[in-house]
């Protein structure tokens, strides 16, 4: 892909995987634009990278979807890449029920109706331009769950279907449609993890470079370290990679009076 005539929408840019991909991008593309719910993280991330454009968006409210893509149109109309980062990450037990319904029903807004509905609204800005893309951010987890996020684990699986689906749609089309699978990363989303046996935390920068050089490289589907381990576990021991990856829970039940 040719970076240089890029202008990128990013959620959920104000920490973490998002934040580190708007710094790597910005060096490489035309302009770079962060969302997220919190004005007070985007103005700080802002007064650090001058560079950045910010905007406050909800991507689990449909009206500030609507405002977010009307303010795309009026001031950025020659967007052309688009990529659905923002997201949580919840604990919940079934038999504990630690969370309401409606906590869980939020959860599939955010990481899956979401960047389900901000592609719905700017395809079509896409078909018309040269050359555009869409990136879907999922994770390693999308191939085998960790059954202590059973929600998560879900949408980004569900996620992972959905753009194969698109991509697949859009093949003879000028959009491209990439997925980022990042694996175990450390940010403010993974805070309370411990890093479990084999699965070390990664850096957010080093995934940022890894995922400007698949960009570069036209790799549609990137699976870096531990989420290729993932998928390669997933297709060849099927029957046993969610007992295997979940191992170790019981040292983790901390988390579930967590999120
Ligand atoms: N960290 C990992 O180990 C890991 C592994 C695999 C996949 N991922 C995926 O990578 C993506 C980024 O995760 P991260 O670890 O960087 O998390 P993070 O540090 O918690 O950052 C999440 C970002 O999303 C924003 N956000 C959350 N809900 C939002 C909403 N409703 N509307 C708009 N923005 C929202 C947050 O800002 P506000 O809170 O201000 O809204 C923040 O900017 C997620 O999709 C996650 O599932 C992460």
């Amino acid at each position: 892909m040719n970076l240089s005539n890029k202008k990128v929408l990013i959620t959920g840019g104000s920490s973490g995987i998002g934040l580190a991909f708007a710094k790597a991008l910005s060096k490489e593309v035309k302009k770079v634009i962060i969302c997220g719910r919190s004005e007070e993280k985007l103005n700080n991330v802002k007064a650090e990278n001058p560079q950045l454009d910010i905007i406050r968006c909800d991507v689990s409210d449909r009206n500030d979807v609507e405002r977010l893509h009307q303010t795309m149109t009026d001031q950025h109309p020659d967007l052309n890449m688009l990529i659905n980062n923002a997201g949580v990450f919840q604990f919940y037990s079934f038999e504990k029920r630690n969370h309401t319904f409606e906590a869980l029903e939020k959860e599939i807004e955010i990481d899956f109706v979401a960047p389900m509905r901000l592609i719905d609204k700017f395809l079509p800005d896409f078909m018309s331009k040269e050359e555009a893309a869409i990136v879907n951010v999922t994770s390693g987890l999308a191939f085998v769950p960790f059954s202590m996020a059973p929600v998560y684990c879900a949408t980004k699986a569900g996620l992972h279907s959905y753009t194969e689906s698109l991509r697949e749609q859009l093949k003879n089309t000028n959009v491209s449609i990439y997925e980022m699978c990042p694996p175990l990363v450390d940010t403010p989303m993974t805070e309370k993890m411990p890093e479990a046996k084999g699965f070390k935390k990664e850096n957010a920068e080093e995934l940022a470079s890894i995922f400007v050089k698949g960009l570069r490289n036209n790799k549609l589907e990137m699976r870096p370290k531990a989420s290729s381990q993932l998928f390669t576990l997933r297709r060849f021991m099927s029957g046993k990679s969610v007992s295997m990856i979940n191992k170790g829970n019981a040292d983790m039940e901390y988390l579930y009076n967590e999120s």
